[in-house]
């Protein structure tokens, strides 16, 4: 028998997958300032704008899939938030 134990464990989250290097690979300056832009006006209307550095790519995805509901943007506006959160993200610990 080869395959009863798994080496690795289940996937976390599918958003899990962009962490911070991967996500400044994946999207442009452009698509990263937008995001930043997007980030500022959507993300700072019920509480201060907290620094992307403040959290870790792990710890914000599990935020952003908290808070971007709340901010109503569209899907795509919120792809580049997440972008822009993850690509500037604390160093993994
Ligand atoms: C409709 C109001 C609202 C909007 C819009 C909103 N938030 Fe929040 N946010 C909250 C509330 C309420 C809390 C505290 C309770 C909680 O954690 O759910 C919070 C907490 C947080 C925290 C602290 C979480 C923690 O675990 O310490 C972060 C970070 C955050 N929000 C980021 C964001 C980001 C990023 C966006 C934009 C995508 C956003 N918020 C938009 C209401 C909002």
């Amino acid at each position: 028998m080869i395959n009863c134990s798994p080496k690795k464990a289940a996937t976390p989250a599918t958003t899990a997958a962009m962490t911070k290097e991967t996500a400044q690979k994946q999207y442009t300056a452009d698509q990263l300032a937008s995001g930043q832009q997007l980030y500022a006006s959507s993300c700072g209307t019920c509480h201060k704008l907290f620094k992307t550095e403040a959290f870790t790519d792990v710890k914000w995805h599990g935020i952003l899939n908290r808070m971007i509901p709340k901010a109503e943007v569209s899907a795509a506006d919120a792809a580049l938030i997440r972008a822009y959160v993850i690509a500037n993200a604390a160093a993994a610990q």
